[in-house]
């Protein structure tokens, strides 16, 4: 038994659905040896993948930079989510897809002529809860120690690991990160900051992932004729925000009511964020 996962579910390895405790790969593969593979979680409401296109299209942006071939088109990656969906009953699940370089002699160098290890699952996904949306979570800031390369989507997730960590420890949901005092990310989720009915966010460049609720939320500040501007923010600017929030795959868009102890703006969720939040609804609502 492992850990947080009932029963056996069926998981996808390299061309076959297999019980997940039947999985196997290589202690050489370079994933578990270098962490040199890269990863999506796409979320599914309804038994409908969210935005399925976005993210395989970041799939292969991170493939691309690294530069691991792609080994499925679009459409047979839509294929393999669909069948991964089919092996769960519950309507909400979020799938986890993973592409390694593969198995070989140790050595940092790409090895050549190898295939990929192509890896998905899917889990059930259980959804922020009315409380917490109402509630809002608490942050805690930290200097963004993590390498430059963040836009990628990569399995090496020390930096963000040890982040997450630095939240937990410090009784937060997350963390707010910053580069040279200026806002980068959480530590698996983007940040957003509203001034004076304005949202503000980092630009989408190597400092951040991009993250696929980022692109939804830029959409719907636009449809909403909220005002968006992307561009450096300060700490200083965070730290006098009147809403605070985070968006991600699993989190879906959360308010952020405390910072480092004390309150965001009115130490509750606000008029942007509620706006926002609807939004999401209806557009999975309509899935
Ligand atoms: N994390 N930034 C980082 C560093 C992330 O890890 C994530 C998502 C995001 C938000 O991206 P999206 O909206 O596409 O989920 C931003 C996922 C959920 C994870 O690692 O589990």
């Amino acid at each position: 038994m492992i850990p947080g996962i009932e029963g056996d579910p069926l998981v996808y390895l390299n061309g076959e659905f297999t019980p997940l405790s039947q999985a196997k790969i290589s202690v050489l593969d370079r994933g578990f040896i270098f962490g040199d593979g890269i990863y999506e979680v796409v979320p599914v409401y309804g038994r409908k993948p969210f935005r399925m296109a976005q993210h395989l299209a970041r799939l292969a942006r991170s493939l691309d930079a690294i530069r691991i071939p792609n080994p499925h088109t679009a459409e047979q990656w839509q294929a393999l989510v669909a069948r991964l969906v089919e092996t769960l009953d519950a309507q909400d699940q979020f799938v986890y897809l993973q592409v390694t370089r593969g198995v070989a002699k140790r050595d940092h160098a790409f090895p050549r002529n190898i295939s990929p290890t192509v890896f998905g699952m899917t889990s059930p996904f259980a959804r922020p809860s009315a409380e917490l949306r109402e509630s809002g979570v608490k942050a805690v800031t930290m200097p963004d120690e993590r390498w430059l390369h963040c836009h990628i989507k990569s399995t090496s997730l020390l930096g963000n690991v040890l982040a997450r960590q630095y939240a937990v420890d410090r009784d937060a949901t997350e963390v707010v990160m910053f580069r040279d005092g200026f806002l980068s990310e959480g530590s698996s989720s983007n940040i957003w900051v509203v001034k004076d009915g304005r949202l503000l966010a980092p630009q989408k460049n190597h400092l951040i992932l991009e993250g696929i609720r980022y692109g939804f939320i830029e959409e719907m500040a636009s449809a909403k004729g909220i005002p968006l501007e992307m561009r450096p923010v300060s700490k200083a600017e965070v730290q006098a925000a009147d809403e605070l929030m985070l968006s991600s795959a699993t989190k879906e868009i959360l308010p952020i009511v405390s910072l480092d102890g004390q309150p965001v703006g009115a130490g509750r969720p606000g008029p942007v964020y509620a706006r926002l939040r609807q939004g999401y609804d209806e557009a999975i609502a309509a899935l």
